[in-house]
């Protein structure tokens, strides 16, 4: 079936022609002798208008009947008109209808969790559709960046035996006769690929069964993550700033009005893609925020509140480093010093963190002694741990949420609204 986008029309070298295009009905507004149908689709919308004296009475009876969301093909005379909502104006002569819908059950200003049960046809609104435009550019640059920079694309598996993170936060399935986790990171296995291939990456969705309820927790989410022989935290630091700033310039490039029109000044991105981003540790967050009068103290961990504070106090995303190693992983390298060497990177304007990565612990002994202190069961790990026995190299890792990247980006107030059909608790599992 041909199919011309309405983007495609929308060209002053039509003016005057006959076009066709196909759609659903975003607006529509009947007067006694004119109907305005607007005709949205996958590009962006254009309207149409209906004079009863110009056009067959089938024809208007077509738009009369026709609902908010009927399908429809439009054949008319493409002019210019300013008072448009995108500048052109089809002057209807044909109206071919492919359902004319019942009356749609959403008006648009719905609160998105008070309509759970109608999540497959509120994701039609526009503003939704423009998020997932930037999120489809902003994980294909990061994409290329990765292949570009010589990284390899590989498939970790989601079913696993074990804990990566936190123990308290697995979702347990029965896998036939056995108990399994749905997986929180890729990375175990990821460590496991860098013997072979040296830098690999990962895009798979994480799973996480954590009790927080915030605007930046999911249940499921879509972790992209990256393992590299030799490269050392900082080396990592260098490569996730360059991969963050790849996604941006994509974004910039392919979504400039998507951007403008979800409220996002697209300057405001390439401000970021410009300046490099701040790096301090956490002893220096800390003392920020206590001169700034917020009650925390050394050894506890940021939480969205701090993060917040903090991100506020710069005008660039910030990397926090060297994280006491009480409240990091076990698998992350000790300096020495009690801190570990690791980073988050805080999104600016109080988004907070959208990556977490360090380098790895490499030594065997250490290792061990660490899993004991955290209470995981060596003996699980022995694969793991095997990494450490068979040419061990000095290596650092990574995983960014692309979700609550595309939560800063597009300054989407709540990170479920970056995904169609998120996973929360409470009534979100209906669709
Ligand atoms: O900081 P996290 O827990 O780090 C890891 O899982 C590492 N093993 C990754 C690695 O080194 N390969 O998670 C990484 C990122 C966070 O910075 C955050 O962006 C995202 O994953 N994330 C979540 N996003 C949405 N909802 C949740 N519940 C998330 N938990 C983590
Ligand atoms: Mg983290």
């Amino acid at each position: 079936m041909e199919k011309t986008y309405v983007d495609e029309i929308l060209d002053e070298k039509f003016v005057g022609s006959s076009v066709s295009v196909s759609g659903w009905v975003y607006r529509k507004r009947e007067m006694k002798d004119k109907i305005f149908l607007v005709l949205r689709d996958s590009t962006n919308i254009v309207q149409c208008i209906v004079r009863k004296d110009k056009v067959t009475e089938k024809t208007w009876e077509k738009a009369h009947k026709l609902q908010i969301e009927g399908s429809l093909k439009v054949t008319g005379k493409l002019k210019k008109d300013e008072r448009a909502p995108t500048g052109y104006e089809i002057e209807v002569e044909e109206i071919e209808v492919f359902d004319f819908g019942d009356i749609f059950p959403l008006k648009g200003d719905e609160k998105p969790d008070a309509i759970l049960s109608w999540r497959h046809l509120w994701i039609r609104n526009r503003k939704f559709t423009e998020i997932t435009k930037i999120r489809h550019s902003l994980t294909l640059g990061m994409i290329d960046y990765f292949v570009k920079s010589g990284w390899y694309y590989v498939f970790p598996p989601v079913i696993t035996p074990t804990a990566g993170e936190d123990t308290t936060e697995l979702f347990e399935i029965k896998y036939f006769n056995e108990k399994a986790y749905l997986s929180q990171t890729a990375q175990l296995y990821l460590e496991a690929m860098i013997f072979s291939l040296e830098k690999v990456f990962s895009l798979t969705p994480s799973f996480r069964a954590e009790m927080s309820r915030t605007k930046r927790h999911l249940h499921e989410y879509w972790h992209l993550e990256g393992e590299a022989a030799w490269m050392k935290n900082e080396d990592m630091m260098d490569f996730v700033e360059a991969l963050v700033k790849a996604g941006l310039k994509k974004v910039v490039d392919e979504r400039f009005e998507e951007l403008k029109l979800i409220g996002r000044d697209p300057e405001q991105i390439k401000e970021w893609i410009k300046k490099p981003f701040k790096r301090i540790k956490y002893s220096k967050a800390i003392e920020l925020l206590k001169e700034k009068g917020i009650k925390i103290e050394y050894g506890e961990d940021l939480g969205a509140d701090e993060e917040r504070e903090l991100t506020l106090m710069f005008d660039v995303p910030i990397f926090v480093t060297n994280y006491p190693r009480e409240i990091k992983a076990f698998y992350m390298k000790e300096v020495g010093d009690g801190t570990v060497a690791n980073f988050d990177l805080l999104a600016p304007e109080g988004y907070g963190e959208i990556v977490g990565g360090s380098e790895r612990e490499t030594n065997y002994e250490l290792l061990i002694k660490k899993m004991k202190e955290f209470k995981l069961k060596p003996e699980r790990y022995k694969w793991y741990l095997d990494l450490r026995k068979y040419g061990s190299v000095p290596h650092s890792g990574f995983g960014l949420g692309i979700d609550r990247t595309v939560r800063w980006i597009a300054k989407v107030d709540h990170v479920r609204d970056t995904l169609p059909f998120p996973r929360l608790r409470g009534g979100w599992l209906e669709i």
